[in-house]
C-alpha cells in the first residue's frame, strides 16, 4: 500500500468555490458567445506603454526594486494625486506600489484586521473583500447599498458600527453597479467616522472612468478621511493592461508603515521594468484625462443599442459596467437568466447576485462595455432579439 499521503488541512476559505465569472466565461467559450461578462478590455493598450517597459528592460532595470516601489513611479503618483485631489502623499513614506489592487486590498486588510475585528462591506461588493477579511480572521459586517439606486445608506452604515469595527471598505466608481460617490457622500462618511478609530479602505480602481462631466471624488480629496484611509488604485484598469497587475496604495505614514510590514513579507516588491515604464508613461496626463471620453463613447454606443430592447437601463455613472433590469424579458433568477442569455442569445453577462452573500435575485445583470466597438455591435445584434 502506498504511504504517499496528502494531508487535508481544514480549509481557510471553506465557502470559496468556482466563481460565477469562471463559470460564465467557460459557458461563453462553449457557446461561442460574445463575452461581456468578464471585466477587462478586448483591445490593446497604447503601444507607447510596452515600448517604455521594453526600454526599461533593455536599459538593465531587471533586478529587485526598492520594497515600496521604484522611486520615480512613486514621485509621479504623488504629483498626480496632488494635482487631481489636492492631497500630498510623501513618495518616500506614504505611497507603495502593489501587485495590482487585489494585493493592495488584501495587504491593507492583513495589516490592520485581526480576530475579533469587524469590517463593514457595502453589498453588492467586489468578490475579494469578504475572503480577504476572513483570511485575516476578521468578521464581515454586510450593509446593503440601497435597492434600486445603489446609493449608500448612511443610517445603516452608522447602525452597523460597533466598538469592534476596525475598517469599512468603499468602492467608487462602483463594481458592479456603475454608480459613483460624490464629495458629499465622503463628507457624510467622514462625519460618521469622526468619533471612531475606523480605517477607511477606499477602492478607487476605476478613478479615471467617471462620465458626464462629473469628476471622481476620491477619499484622498477629503482631508479628514485621507488621514484615516488606504486609497487603492490600479494601472491595469487605467491603461488597459489588467494582466500587468500593478497598482498603488496610498495612506498616511503610520498606516503605510504597517502596510509595508505586510507587503515586505508578502510580495516584497513588484516587477521593476513595468514600474519604470509606468513612471515614464504617467508623466503625461493626456492618456488618463482622455479616458472618460473614450469610455463614455463606448457606454453611449452600448446604451443606445440596448435602448431598442426590453432591458431597462440603470445609470452608468462610472467604471466600465452597465447594469440592466431584465424583468420585462424573463422571470428567471439572475444566474439562470445569465446562463440562458449566454447559451441561447450568445451574449455573456454576470448576475448581480454574484456580488451578494445571500445571492439575492433582483432581476439585474451586469455587462462590461470595455470592448472594441465591433464586439459591442456584435453583442447588440444578438441582444436586439430581446
Ligand atoms: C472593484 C475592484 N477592485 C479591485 C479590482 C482588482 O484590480 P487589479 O486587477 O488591479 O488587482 C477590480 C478588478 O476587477 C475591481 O473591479
Amino acid at each position: 500500500m502506498s504511504n504517499h499521503r496528502t494531508p487535508q488541512p481544514p480549509s481557510r476559505l471553506p465557502k470559496v468555490g468556482t466563481t460565477i465569472f469562471t463559470v460564465m466565461s467557460a459557458l461563453a467559450t462553449q457557446h461561442g458567445a460574445v463575452n461581456l461578462g468578464q471585466g477587462f478590455p478586448d483591445f490593446d493598450c497604447d503601444p507607447a506603454l510596452p515600448d517604455a517597459v521594453t526600454d526599461a528592460m533593455r536599459s538593465g532595470h531587471n533586478q529587485y526594486p526598492p520594497m515600496a516601489g521604484v522611486p520615480a513611479l512613486r514621485e509621479v503618483v504623488s504629483a498626480k494625486i496632488t494635482a487631481l485631489y489636492g492631497h500630498h502623499y510623501s513618495a518616500a513614506d506614504e505611497i507603495t506600489v502593489t501587485a495590482g489592487a487585489t494585493q493592495g486590498i488584501l495587504t491593507a486588510i492583513l495589516a490592520i484586521v485581526g480576530p475579533g475585528d469587524e469590517v463593514i462591506v457595502l453589498e453588492p461588493c467586489y468578490d475579494s473583500y469578504v475572503p480577504n477579511i476572513e483570511l485575516a480572521g476578521g468578521t464581515v459586517v454586510r450593509v446593503a447599498l440601497q435597492a434600486g439606486t445603489f446609493r449608500p445608506d448612511f443610517g445603516a452604515i452608522g447602525a452597523a458600527i460597533t466598538p469592534r469595527t476596525r475598517a469599512i471598505i468603499v468602492n467608487t466608481p462602483h463594481n458592479p453597479s456603475a454608480t459613483i460617490w460624490r464629495a458629499a457622500d465622503f463628507a457624510r462618511l467622514a462625519e460618521i467616522l469622526r468619533p471612531t478609530d475606523i480605517v477607511l479602505i477606499s477602492d478607487e480602481v476605476y478613478e479615471h472612468m467617471v462620465f458626464d462631466g462629473q469628476s471622481h471624488a476620491s477619499a484622498s480629496a477629503n482631508a479628514e478621511l485621507a488621514a484615516r484611509s488606504f486609497v487603492v488604485s490600479s494601472f491595469g484598469k487605467t491603461f488597459h493592461v489588467t494582466g500587468w497587475k500593478v497598482g498603488t496604495v496610498v495612506a498616511p505614514a503610520p498606516l503605510a508603515a504597517e502596510f509595508r510590514k505586510v507587503h515586505q513579507f508578502n510580495v516584497f516588491s513588484v516587477n521593476t521594468p513595468m514600474q519604470h515604464g509606468l513612471a515614464y508613461y504617467l508623466a503625461d496626463p493626456a492618456p488618463y484625462r482622455e479616458l472618460p471620453a473614450f469610455y463614455s463613447a463606448k457606454r453611449d454606443l452600448f446604451r443606445s443599442g440596448l435602448a431598442e430592447t426590453r432591458f431597462k437601463l440603470l445609470p452608468s455613472e462610472g467604471s466600465y459596467f452597465q447594469v440592466v433590469d431584465y424583468s420585462a424579458i424573463s422571470a428567471l433568477g439572475e444566474a439562470d437568466f445569465c446562463r440562458w442569455l449566454t447559451s441561447e442569445i450568445g451574449v455573456a453577462a454576470i448576475p448581480l447576485s454574484a456580488f451578494y452573500d445571500d445571492g439575492r435575485n433582483q432581476g439585474l445583470a451586469r455587462f462590461c462595455f470595455a470592448k472594441r466597438d465591433s464586439t459591442l455591435q456584435a453583442a447588440l445584434e444578438r441582444l436586439a432579439r430581446l
